[in-house]
């Protein structure tokens, strides 16, 4: 048994403000430019606002820690990933864990888990290519990341099932989700959000009940659209039983991201990273790249503009038990029927 995070509560400290306007202009990475007109382009482009100069000064210096460390990093250029200047420029790195609520992980028992006999694997997933997922979506400057995942997973099982793709709400869960451990865009936790559409009986659609980016009220009466017979947890540390589930279905993850992923443009990210899951990502396939290296394909929730084709490729199958960034570490997925 371990001590775990509520999820995305980081994400909601860290974020200063979204974007709103996305412009393809790319002169903060322009090497040419002086680092102050890099930062001033830097920040026109994600309509960054501080409420005085001294709090500007504070994020200028960590803007320019960031910076030579990303533009030393892609120079380098000797992993297989690259890093890029975004919207998290301003941000540090590594922040601390002040208030973040703790909770308990039972322990996972993989005779109760359903695709524990499965053999047929194939060797690469994609569940775009079969229509099972949603354009990526944008939580916003709202600690929501936990109902996006548990969203992303449910659609996915919706059309595995039904052959329907329906973007479904994550404004339902941040409103109506309550637990010791989940809060609105306080951060929460992915079990929560299946154990809420179990009880409620469902959950709805995306165009019935939009995402605000806020906590608000819960008594609007909306139809639950698509309704779960239960919901498990992957056994823990274990990326085979994790790719035993992805072979079947989207699953919802926890990750850690402290440290540089944040920064992810391309490639397969190889770390560093911690593994004490703080955000949630939904796992939508897995591969391996041309070299051999076998990665996992996450779809996360931070807009349009962020990492590969806003996607990022982590590696998989790696030697630690625990996986890159804590990925086999807190998966579940919902269960709509027996479809093993
Ligand atoms: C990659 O390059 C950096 C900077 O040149 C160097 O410090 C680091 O040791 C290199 N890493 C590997 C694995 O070669
Ligand atoms: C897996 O196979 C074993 C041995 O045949 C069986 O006892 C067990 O119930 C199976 N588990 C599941 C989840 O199907
Ligand atoms: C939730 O917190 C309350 C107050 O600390 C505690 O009494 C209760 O047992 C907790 N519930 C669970 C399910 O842990
Ligand atoms: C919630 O919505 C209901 C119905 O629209 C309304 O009567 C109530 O005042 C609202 N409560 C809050 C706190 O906004």
């Amino acid at each position: 048994m371990g001590k775990n995070k509520s999820l995305c509560t980081l994400i909601n400290i860290l974020i200063v403000i979204w974007v709103m306007f996305p412009s393809n202009q790319n002169q903060e990475n322009d090497q040419s430019l002086t680092l102050s007109e890099r930062y001033k382009h830097w920040k026109i482009k994600y309509r960054v606002i501080y409420k005085d100069d001294a709090e500007e000064e504070k994020h200028i210096q960590i803007f320019k820690h960031n910076v030579a460390y990303i533009d030393s990093f892609n120079a380098a250029g000797n992993k297989s990933y690259k890093l890029t200047i975004n919207r998290f420029a301003d941000l540090p790195t590594e922040p601390s864990d002040d208030g973040f609520k703790k909770r308990k992980l039972e322990p996972t028992t993989s005779s109760l888990f359903k695709y524990k006999n499965i053999t047929d694997i194939p060797a690469a997933v994609d569940w775009r290519k079969r229509g099972a997922v949603t354009p990526v979506k944008n939580q916003r400057e709202c600690g929501s990341c936990w109902a996006f995942s548990a969203v992303g997973a449910l659609e996915g099982i919706q059309q595995i099932t039904s052959g329907n793709l329906v973007s479904l709400s994550e404004q339902e869960l941040v409103d109506r989700v309550r637990s010791n451990w989940t809060n609105g865009c306080n951060g929460g936790y992915l079990i929560d959000a299946f154990e809420f559409v179990l009880e409620n009986g469902g959950i709805a659609t995306e165009a019935s009940y939009p995402y605000r980016g806020v906590k608000g009220n819960n008594s609007k009466k909306v139809s639950r659209q698509v309704q779960i017979k239960s919901y498990e947890q992957v056994p823990r540390n274990s990326e085979d039983s994790l790719l035993k589930v992805v072979a079947n279905q989207p699953v919802s993850v926890g990750i850690d991201i402290s440290g540089m992923i944040r920064f992810y443009s391309s490639g397969i990210f190889t770390g560093e990273c911690g593994t004490k899951p703080n955000h949630a990502v939904i796992i939508v396939g897995y591969g391996t790249s041309n070299d051999g290296t076998k990665y996992w394909l996450v779809k996360n929730s931070w807009g349009i503009r962020w990492g590969e084709k806003r996607y990022i490729r982590m590696k998989r199958d790696i030697d630690a038990k625990e996986g890159l960034c804590g990925i086999p570490m807190d998966a579940s997925y919902p269960n709509i029927n027996n479809i093993v």
